[in-house]
């Protein structure tokens, strides 16, 4: 009945109300609402088109020129504008809203780099389940996640978006979120949108939106299998990026958008634009007009503009009547956004019930659930004994920095829903953590210098830190080191303001920024034991640290619970078990850095390839440390020997070595020997978190079979398995170095 449902309005709709469906505008009227007697003419005359836009899109929605808003912020909002749509317009369609629900609406979790890094995605689930429930209940339809860009550059700001570098790990958390985001497409249910199609995080020199030259190979064996994933797992919706990828602009690409995502991968959902996307392919020298790109989009298979003024799609009316486009690719572009709102329910329930808003967004089961997701999420990166501290045997900790008390900096970036005030910062989870027999001083110390160029959003959210201009750097560094020498432990937390990382937030270097290196040398020399805290979304320069402090702990930006997970953390409540899912490289130079790189021709130099630097990371690819110690043990396969085709069961005993329950993270890696193409020295293929008693060992399995074995080959154009031999390794990092071989047969020769 959808499907009739659907064709029944679209043959009565005109082809502006056609283009009108297509049509995706931002909403900036409940962020940043002006005072009724705002007087206009007191702003610049460039910035007045923005504080009209509100009123354009009032007027686009109720002449039925909108399909979709973007950035509703709340209930009434959302069901003001569509009353608009639903009341006001010739039939009376309704309005689907989207947003940017990364990681949490009121509630937030830890950012999404380091939901990966918990390789737990059945907490990632639980967490968009949570999320859609939330966003759900103020009238979001859809979330513009997750991002499922595999990133090898930590210049690129984005990095922290995403699940790092790996393509396997990034297909399970892409995987996760979906099924997170859309369930049963219920009643708390949003659509999801994995993004970006396609290689957006290859973006060229780590610089956001420069364009990205990815080989087929490449593209089918890293980038794509997490869309791949998302496909499966039922994503509605995809949302293409913005650069060129091999040339040509990735929301222009009928290869990219019609052959590759619909055809290759079996998406058959609708896809919308990175926002202005549409319009930015005359800026891309790529369209000679809007409508020239409005036509040639459409015709690419990218269904849906995503802008903020006047849609290039508004045109598609005129590109039909050139020519340019033809009519049936619109209808069918409408279909599947008609569809998507039949799904969704919209049209028999449009509106959301602002009296039961308080309760989602308040409810304690959220916060908890994001004290336990943030507790996962924490990488111990090194640990001389230091870790876990002992509050009874401490009579004061000095905690340091700029971070550790900034709660607007604890959430991370792409919040927008949130109760910053809420939120529990590092030294606040500290103080709640030991009570008031510890006395616990904090000093704000070293100021981190705020990027040139202030965010659009840092301008709608008055929460957001920068450290002034006129911060004493000098003064605020002396305090901070007299502070730590006095106290039995420091607790020195560096890193980057949640604004300096994220879209737009490209670094060209890793350096810790400002003068938080020098703070920190100087609070060693106190003699004060040092336990470095990192809150970041990318690889910082730490070699300084790794070398000189005795314990480092990643805590990333780990949302509304942040403080609480952290001190569970450092005072040992729960034991560190998040793992790396990126390559922590030593200095900026080596990047890109990946674990899983081809072996390629050696010299007589034993494989180094700087000569004024190591070729190893500072900390490899599904690194972390435990409080525990575990033991793996009798690593095996069912059969030595498989066909190509057949499914082989390795399994590994793994026992929790030490006098307290703990989790482990246990990963499998492979290395093809030979084969139709050369293959990475180790690719990830399995991985499973799990909880052990003290003293249990657990039986861990996995299975190798045709999914996790073949791979796409530029020498034959295609995918392929070979008959070859495969080095099998398990153990608590890439590093691992328990290992079998399992042989594979070619399929014909096998007995
Ligand atoms: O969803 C985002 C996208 O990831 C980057 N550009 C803006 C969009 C809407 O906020």
């Amino acid at each position: 009945p959808v499907a009739e449902r659907v064709d029944d309005l679209l043959s009565r709709l005109s082809l502006e109300e056609k283009a009108g469906q297509l049509s995706q505008y931002f909403y900036f009227g409940s962020v940043g609402e002006l005072p009724a007697d705002f007087d206009l003419s007191t702003v610049p005359p460039e910035h007045q088109a923005f504080i009209r836009q509100p009123q354009m899109v009032e007027a686009a929605i109720a002449n039925g020129t909108a399909g979709s808003a973007l950035f509703v912020t709340n209930a009434a909002t959302a069901n003001r504008l569509q009353r608009l749509a639903v009341e006001q317009t010739r039939h009376g369609i309704p309005l689907i809203f989207g947003f940017d629900v990364i990681h949490g609406l009121r509630t937030i979790f830890p950012v999404p780099i380091a939901q990966a890094a918990s390789w737990n995605p059945a907490v990632i689930e639980r967490s968009q389940v949570v999320a859609a429930r939330e966003a759900r209940a103020i009238g979001i339809h859809w979330s513009f996640a997750p991002m499922i860009d595999i990133a090898r550059d930590p210049r690129w700001g984005r990095i922290i978006e995403g699940a790092g570098e790996d393509p396997y790990l990034g297909s399970a958390v892409a995987a996760a979120q979906v099924r997170g985001f859309q369930g049963d497409l219920g009643a708390e249910s949003v659509l999801a949108t994995p993004k970006h199609f396609a290689g957006y995080g290859a973006a060229r020199g780590g610089r956001d939106y420069d364009d990205a030259e990815i080989s087929d190979s490449e593209l089918r064996n890293v980038y794509l299998p997490p869309f791949q994933a998302a496909v499966a797992a039922g994503a509605a919706t995809v949302m293409s990026a913005y650069m060129d990828l091999n040339g040509v602009p990735a929301s222009g690409s009928p290869w990219l958008l019609n052959q590759v995502l619909r055809d290759e991968l079996g998406f058959d959902g609708f896809v919308v634009s990175d926002a202005n996307a549409v319009k930015s392919l005359e800026t891309q020298h790529f369209a000679a007009s809007a409508t020239d790109a409005a036509a040639r989009a459409l015709t690419s298979g990218l269904d849906m503009e995503m802008c903020m003024f006047d849609p290039a799609f508004g045109t598609l009316p005129d590109a039909v009547a050139q020519g340019l486009v033809d009519e049936a690719v619109l209808d069918t572009a409408v279909r599947r956004v008609l569809e998507a709102k039949f799904r969704l329910g919209l049209f028999e329930n449009p509106y959301v019930d602002e009296e039961a808003v308080a309760a989602v967004l308040d409810a304690p089961s959220h916060r908890d659930l994001a004290q336990s997701a943030a507790e996962q999420t924490a990488v111990l990166l090194k640990n001389d004994a230091a870790l876990p501290l002992d509050a009874a045997a401490l009579g004061s900790i000095a905690v340091i920095g700029q971070l550790a008390d900034s709660k607007r900096d604890t959430l991370g970036p792409w919040v927008f829903v949130h109760d910053t005030d809420e939120t529990v910062s590092l030294v606040e989870g500290i103080r709640a953590r030991v009570g008031d027999s510890v006395r616990v001083e904090h000093a704000a110390g070293a100021g981190i210098p705020s990027r040139v160029f202030p965010s659009m959003f840092d301008r709608q959210d008055p929460t957001v830190v920068n450290t002034p201009a006129d911060y004493d750097d000098d003064a605020e560094i002396e305090r901070a080191v007299a502070v730590a020498a006095e106290a039995d432990v420091a607790v020195v937390v560096v890193g980057e303001r949640q604004n300096q990382i994220g879209e737009n937030a490209s670094r060209s270097t890793l350096e810790l920024a400002g003068r938080q290196l020098e703070q920190l040398q100087r609070i060693a020399a106190t003699g004060t034991p040092i336990v470095l805290v990192v809150m970041s979304g990318r690889p910082l320069d730490l070699r300084w640290a790794d070398a000189n402090v005795p314990a480092i702990l990643q805590a990333w930006y780990p949302g509304t619970r942040g403080g609480d997970a952290v001190a569970s953390v450092l005072f040992g409540d729960t034991s560190p078990a998040g793992r790396l899912p990126f390559t922590w490289p030593r200095h900026v130079g080596q990047v890109p850095m990946v674990y899983s790189h081809l072996r390629t021709f050696e010299p007589q130099n034993q494989g180094k390839r700087y000569w004024d630097e190591e070729s190893t990371p500072l900390y490899p690819f599904g690194h972390g440390l435990s409080y525990a110690t575990f033991a793996y043990d009798a690593l095996r396969l069912d059969r030595d020997e498989i066909a190509v085709g057949e499914t082989a069961t390795v399994s590994v005993d793994v026992t929790n070595t030490s006098d307290r329950e703990a989790d482990e993270v246990v990963q499998l890696y492979i290395h093809q020997r030979y084969g139709t193409s050369s293959r990475p020295v180790r690719e990830l293929k399995g991985f499973e978190r799990v909880t052990l008693a003290a003293g249990e060992t657990r039986t861990v399995t996995f299975d190798l079979g045709p999914a996790e074995l073949r791979h796409w080959s530029a020498a034959t154009g295609d995918w392929v398995q070979d008959a070859t031999t495969l080095d099998v390794w398990v153990g608590g990092s890439s590093t691992a170095d328990l290992a079998t071989v399992l042989t594979v047969a070619a399929a014909s020769d096998h007995r």
